[in-house]
């Protein structure tokens, strides 16, 4: 316990806009990690030294600086690919965020193997990063999008996802690893075993569970997995696709240009080797090499210490919010079924309204729709407030949003 304690002090001391004041010189306590996690001074000085020291474009001169970029850029695709169990780092594209990399799945592998009548299995609670993309490809190819429902519990009935698979038509179940609005963690080995067994292939975004528990690509055995850097510490810009060899192989690229070509002629092009087939156009070459410092960081620490840190501070979160009076908490509380996302109204105050409130105590949380409107729908609210953690966050910081919450209920005369 004293050993954790410590070891947070330290870990704090490592970002430094936790020491930032803001509304009337309060202190941030910053719970919007969902939305985008801090940056350690590791991930901003490599930034910042490979603008210094290395600044050039990768993979086409031969000179020094662009020999140091590239090597740079790469080393960051091997330091995934370890990262998450992934067997081969060709299978490993950059892209500019999980949501490109979805989009990139629905276009390239979507228009050559979805067709009339075909359907694509979605979740209530994906973002619609994870919606959006099914649907334009749906509508396009007069396919069907349908939902695996989520209960009371805020987990999902997989009973139904059993039912679209009978119908023979399924041809992606694409679904997210982490609900980034209830915290709810997918039991995803059993929906890719179900969807193996049928001959369906699995998308699953790990937005939100990359960043917060240990993941093992290899062993999940799904066929596509995209995350964001700016969720694990590293920055803005910045995501991976990984989906297996053959897939790629067989996939159209998404974007046409430098890079992703190996012969271009007037009338035919052919394209180059994996990944790069599918990284037109000089990448986000800095930001990649900032994810590679904020992949040491995570590997320093170690992802069983971040889930076990995320446990104990949600857990407490819980507990301490469940005492405010008006207080609706969604989701699951089982601890061992849930991230560090904890999304709740209070009353009947409007999420923006609170969130302004407990604002001016210096407290970040995020209100609204969470980018997962079906979700709303579900749940029958238009919006919820949302708080979530990371590493760096304390129980002193839960106790000054608990506090900040009784304060907005005194106001609201709910307490
Ligand atoms: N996907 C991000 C969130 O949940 C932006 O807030």
């Amino acid at each position: 316990m004293m050993q954790t304690a410590l070891s947070i002090e330290n870990i704090r001391k490592d970002f430094p806009i936790l020491q930032r004041k803001v509304r009337n010189d309060k202190q941030l306590v910053y719970l919007d990690n969902a939305a985008t996690t801090q940056k350690p001074i590791q991930v901003i000085n490599a930034i910042s030294d490979y603008y210094t020291n290395h600044n050039s474009n990768i993979h086409r001169a031969v000179h020094a600086l662009a020999e140091e970029a590239t090597e740079a850029y790469e080393v960051t695709r091997d330091k995934i690919a370890q990262f998450l169990n992934i067997k081969d780092r060709q299978e490993i594209v950059f892209v500019r965020g999980t949501t490109e990399a979805i989009n990139l799945v629905a276009y390239a592998w979507g228009r050559q193997n979805v067709s009339q009548n075909d359907i694509i299995v979605t979740t209530e609670y994906e973002h619609h990063s994870n919606i959006v993309p099914w649907q334009l490809l749906t509508q396009e190819k007069k396919a069907k999008l349908q939902y695996i429902g989520v209960d009371d519990n805020g987990e999902l009935i997989l009973d139904q996802l059993d039912s679209y698979l009978e119908s023979g038509r399924v041809r992606l179940v694409t679904v997210s690893q982490m609900s980034n609005v209830l915290g709810t963690i997918t039991d995803t080995e059993e929906i890719i075993r179900r969807c193996k067994k049928a001959g369906v292939r699995v998308l699953v975004d790990g937005a939100q569970s990359v960043p917060h528990m240990k993941v093992d690509v290899d062993k999940l055995g799904c066929d596509f997995f995209a995350f964001s850097a700016h969720k694990m510490l590293g920055p803005t810009g910045v995501g991976v696709l990984w989906a297996r060899k053959e897939l790629l192989e067989n996939m159209a690229p998404f974007h046409g240009g430098g890079d992703m070509i190996r012969e271009v002629h007037k009338y035919e092009t052919t394209w180059n080797d994996l990944p790069y087939k599918f990284e037109a156009g000089t990448p986000n070459i800095a930001d990649v090499i900032g994810f590679a410092a904020a992949i040491d960081y995570l590997n320093k620490l170690g992802m069983d210490f971040v889930r076990q840190h995320e446990i104990e501070i949600t857990k407490y979160a819980l507990e301490k919010l469940s005492q405010v009076k008006g207080m609706k908490l969604y989701g699951t509380s089982d601890i061992t079924k849930r991230g560090g996302v904890i999304s709740f109204n209070l009353g009947d105050i409007h999420p923006h309204d609170l969130a302004t409130i407990i604002d001016e105590d210096g407290i970040a949380i995020r209100s609204g729709h969470h980018c997962a409107q079906v979700l709303m729908e579900r749940l029958d609210v238009a919006a919820t407030s949302r708080a979530s953690f990371y590493i760096y966050n304390t129980k002193e910081e839960v106790d000054a949003l608990v506090r900040s919450l009784h304060r907005a209920a005194r106001l609201f005369k709910l307490e």
